[in-house]
């Protein structure tokens, strides 16, 4: 039986964990397919950068196009991320009749529509397991384990690097910064770990799971995109308090064929499952009419992990690599000329019950301007803790509310935050039962 061939184009840190993923499980690979991968190029702009996997020189490029062109390359591992030049190589290598692994969330939800037809029309198949979730098979959970089902929901925690960073928060009481550099030294967070915490790797990644999980397209610059920069310390001390885990959770959900798509942190309560996923675990809740609730619980970041479902994809395109097969499924399950244009529902018509914390001074009258406010709004309140007592000075005011419209609570949240009793832009977080 022959062989099957692969090219990595980038060898940062999930590519080091590709490679030796393929050399560390080499005979696990072949006891399973029957045959060898051989890795036979690795192109990166910097080649001479100590990795910690040995691998032969020869092996190495700087041109991604000697993988790209080389004939006997069946499957392009394209794991340089970012859109361009991914998306030139991706589609390059698909129209030169390979098939590609990719872990490219920008790409795939930014335009990930126009490399999956690409991959349609030249009969490829396209990997993206590794894009989502790190090593849990959430991808692969949908496109196949659910296939038979109507997906009314998607949702969890799928950023390890604002999950680690909030689980420190949370368990050790250390500030944001602190907890960001050990993220860091832990490769967990992205090269710019600004798209960890913004929410902006959340949004890619369950734009992904959208699309997947809904047969739509999704206009990615539309999805409600809130971070947990503006979370401190303080706040997940009085969830805590309140009994609940302040969490960066990405959430889509089908209401009435309309897709309901956000980011942003949100306390859920201790007994809710998703409270004891922690540092740069992730779990997925995968909610489906006859299926019901399912989550997957796993590893979202980090080197090996991540490498185990790049490699895993390629074992699974290799089979028909080796069968001879080619395009039995399409990249998002659904045939593409099926996919739909559901419109996403605007974040002013979400209701969410919510937690307020207000900066202002410690004076008499403060509270019922900040109520009359809020009642005017139509925001119920359901409980008020003020925390410090220093009269006339700064003082933080905590208000849980009944489900209120997020229209109403921007509204709101203006206004008050112009009263000149309040110091600092109010703090807000969305409340989960
Ligand atoms: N930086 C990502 C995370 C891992 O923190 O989840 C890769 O998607």
């Amino acid at each position: 039986m022959r062989d099957v061939k692969v090219g990595l184009i980038g060898f940062g840190t999930i590519g080091t964990g590709v490679v030796k993923i393929l050399q560390q499980n080499k005979n696990i690979i072949s006891d399973k397919l029957g045959t060898s991968i051989i890795l036979k190029k690795i192109a990166d702009l910097d080649i001479n950068r100590p990795r910690s996997v040995k691998v032969d020189s020869s092996l190495l490029t700087a041109d991604a196009n000697e993988i790209i062109s080389d004939p006997e390359i069946d499957i392009v591992i394209e794991l340089i991320g970012g859109i361009n030049p991914a998306k030139d190589f991706i589609i390059e290598a698909l129209k030169k009749g390979k098939h590609v692994v990719t872990a490219n969330k920008a790409l795939l939800a930014e335009e990930g529509m126009e490399i999956f037809e690409c991959a349609e029309s030249v009969k490829r198949n396209i990997g993206f397991e590794a894009s989502t979730g790190g090593v849990i098979p959430v991808v692969r959970a949908i496109k196949e384990g659910f296939a038979s089902d109507e997906i009314r929901s998607v949702y969890g925690i799928i950023n390890g690097t604002a999950n680690y960073i909030l689980t420190k928060m949370t368990n050790e009481g250390i500030d944001f910064a602190q907890a960001l550099k050990e993220a860091q030294e832990k490769g967990f967070a992205e090269a710019d770990p600004t798209l960890d915490i913004s929410g902006g790797d959340s949004a890619h990644k369950i734009a992904i799971l959208s699309m997947l999980a809904f047969g739509t397209k999704i206009e990615f610059n539309s999805i409600y995109t809130e971070g947990i920069e503006r979370i401190a310390s303080e706040d997940i001390k009085y969830a805590y308090e309140l009994g609940y885990k302040v969490k960066l959770l990405a959430i889509a959900k089908n209401v009435n064929g309309e897709i309901d798509v956000r980011v942003h942190p949100t306390m859920i309560t201790f007994e809710n499952p998703l409270s004891n996923v922690s540092n740069e675990y992730n779990a997925v809740y995968i909610e489906g009419k006859n299926a019901g609730r399912n989550i997957l619980f796993g590893k979202g970041a980090g080197e090996l992990p991540t490498a185990v479902a790049v490699v895993s994809d390629v074992i699974d395109i290799a089979r028909d690599v080796i069968s001879g097969e080619s395009g039995r499924m399409t990249p998002l399950s659904f045939k593409l000329n099926r996919i739909a244009n559901k419109p996403l529902r605007a974040i002013d018509d979400v209701r969410s019950r919510f937690y307020f914390r207000f900066s202002v001074v410690d004076r008499p009258g403060v509270l019922s301007k900040i109520s009359g406010i809020l009642g005017k709004n139509d925001i119920s309140i359901l409980s008020v803790i003020q925390k410090g007592e220093k009269d006339g000075e700064k003082v933080s005011v905590v208000i849980m509310t009944h489900e209120a419209l997020e229209k109403s609570v921007r509204k709101s949240l203006q206004e008050i935050d112009s009263l000149d009793v309040v110091v600092d832009k109010t703090i807000s977080i969305r409340v989960e039962e």
